[in-house]
């Protein structure tokens, strides 16, 4: 690896594998310069997710172009998920390009999730999450530590984390940094979680289901009216003793110690809940987080190999093609694809669709009807992944089935592509009632649980094809431009950003002023 004046601290790829797959990070020596050292210095740690590394990485990017230094920790597992899926050498470092191309302080590091590395964690999601709840902490203890220890420690001074950890307020304080919680879902989605004693004690969250409300929620700060059925997944769970449910209570009591609190959302799009949370929490909204510049950007991020759709969609007319994917997280049933494949034949509609390898389960090799491929002929196509932002800004895509992970909004909207609603799970529902209900820049793929191919086939010529799909696209458009617009000089994604910058370095500054330095003790 060629070394940088940024190349202070490098993943120990090459380094032998213990036991239990973890690998030990490792330090090199800090050559910047005296300038370089007096920048603040953010570590950032996100969830180690697909849809949670996308934003951070932009994130770390935006951060470092404001003249941030910036620690980027991936787990082992995502990094060399990410190095398989890109053909790079493991001990490639994500960030040397953009590093080298923009003169960015970006350094990167890994550390161990508590698993080994060839542990399914698609297949075995609960363990995944438990490891994430009882034992991550101790690994970032450990790397945050060596980081805060290294010679230019003194410009350590914060710890960017996703929102969903449940330790970033212990370790911030423990290594005496600003705590900065990242969220990367909507204002609405963080509100309903942060709220969640309100809804309990209404009993619209954590009742027994003979005893559970349906009516609509009313009472919560900066939200005029929502469904229960379009709260997050888990707000909806009658058992809330899972993995996820300690994860989410436990994250969301964490959170209200945050210094600082950013969000990949926009003002324009959520003002009254925005201007909610504001009152009771520094809140600020940054969104769009996306690649800065008109491409997908030049750090690698994707879990797996992309496949290449420009030149199959060069051949196709302007608005022609319906993209169809469910994201990274999410599984469905084979019952569901098997009515969605034959639904998006009926509808004469072109696609280009993402068959992630594990959308049902990674057990399950090739979960679409027999044959199916084979009579797409040249038609449509199926891949295993691909560069979605990329497709999404492509001319010929003119519509989006979607599982409504927040991501894949905000890249749709930036685009200005309608949208058809399948939301699977999580703050899928909520995303949904944004797009569909208030932003009325898409439609339901269904209003039942059961989906069927005829709906499917209706839908998709609906929004693809019929008058209606005419007007999502106008009301697309018109959100298109309030993500623009943040991002202008003027806007206000921009001018939060200013202010989060300037608030955040007042505080280091002052903490810096009261002890001479880091305090251990906040
Ligand atoms: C989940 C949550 O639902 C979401 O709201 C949260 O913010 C992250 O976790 P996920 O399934 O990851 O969502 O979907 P999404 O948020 O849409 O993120 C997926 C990301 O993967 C997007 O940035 C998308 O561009 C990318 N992607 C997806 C690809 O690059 N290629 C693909 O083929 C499919």
């Amino acid at each position: 690896m060629t070394a940088s004046p940024f190349d202070t601290i490098l993943p120990s790829f090459g380094e032998k594998e213990s036991a239990d797959g973890r690998t030990d990070d490792k330090e090199m020596a800090d050559s910047s310069d005296d300038d370089q050292r007096q920048k603040p210095h953010a570590i950032l740690i996100p969830y180690p997710l697909q849809g949670h590394v996308i934003p951070a990485v932009h994130l770390a990017v935006k951060l470092a172009s404001r003249g941030f230094t910036v620690t980027f920790l991936n787990t082992h597992s995502v990094h060399h998920q990410i190095s398989r899926a890109h053909h790079n050498d493991p001990t490639d470092d994500i960030f040397a390009a953009v590093r080298r191309q923009r003169s960015l302080d970006i350094r990167y590091s890994t550390l161990s999730d508590g698993l080994p590395l060839s542990f399914d964690r698609s297949l075995h999601h609960d363990q995944f999450m438990a490891s994430l709840l009882h034992v991550f902490s101790a690994h970032v203890e450990e790397a945050v530590g060596r980081i805060v220890g290294s010679p230019d420690s003194r410009r350590v001074r914060f710890l960017v984390a996703d929102t969903f950890f449940v330790w970033p307020s212990t370790v911030a304080r423990k290594f005496g940094l600003a705590y900065v919680s990242f969220w990367t879902e909507p204002a609405l989605v963080f509100s309903l979680y942060y709220h969640m004693d309100l809804l309990r004690i209404n009993g619209h969250f954590d009742c027994q289901s003979a005893n559970c409300r349906d009516d609509p929620i009313d009472y919560i700060p900066g939200i005029k009216a929502i469904e229960p059925k379009d709260m997050a997944s888990y707000l909806q769970d009658t058992d809330t003793s899972s993995v996820c449910h300690q994860i989410i209570s436990s994250s969301f009591k964490d959170v209200k110690s945050a210094d600082f609190i950013i969000c990949n959302t926009v003002e324009e799009l959520e003002p009254e809940t925005i201007s909610a949370l504001k009152a009771v929490q520094p809140f600020y909204s940054i969104g769009p987080i996306v690649p800065e510049g008109a491409s997908k950007g030049t750090v690698a991020t994707s879990l797996w190999a992309e496949s290449d759709c420009t030149q199959w969609l060069n051949t196709r007319p302007r608005g022609s093609v319906l993209y169809v994917s469910f994201g990274s997280y999410a599984h469905t049933s084979r019952a569901d694809l098997a009515e969605i494949a034959h639904g998006l034949r009926l509808s004469g509609v072109s696609f280009v669709w993402v068959m992630r390898p594990d959308i049902v389960s990674s057990e399950e090799a090739d979960p679409l009807p027999d044959g199916y491929k084979d009579s797409l002929g040249g038609g449509s196509i199926i891949v295993t992944w691909c560069s979605q932002f990329e497709v999404l800004a492509h001319a010929a895509v003119g519509g989006f089935l979607t599982h409504c992970g927040w991501n894949s909004i905000i890249e749709s909207m930036w685009n200005g592509v309608p949208l058809i609603c399948f939301p699977l799970l999580t703050d899928q529902f909520t995303n949904r009632k944004l797009v569909v209900h208030d932003w009325k820049a898409g439609i339901n793929l269904t209003e039942r649980r059961e989906i069927t191919r005829e709906e499917v086939a209706e839908k998709v010529r609906r929004l693809m094809n019929g008058d209606s799909g005419g007007l999502f696209r106008d009301n697309i458009r018109e959100v298109k431009k309030k993500l623009a617009g943040a991002l202008m000089p003027d806007g206000s994604s921009v001018r939060n950003m200013d202010q989060f910058v300037n608030d955040l370095t007042n505080k280091i500054d002052q903490r810096g002023s009261g002890t001479g330095g880091l305090n251990p003790n906040g």
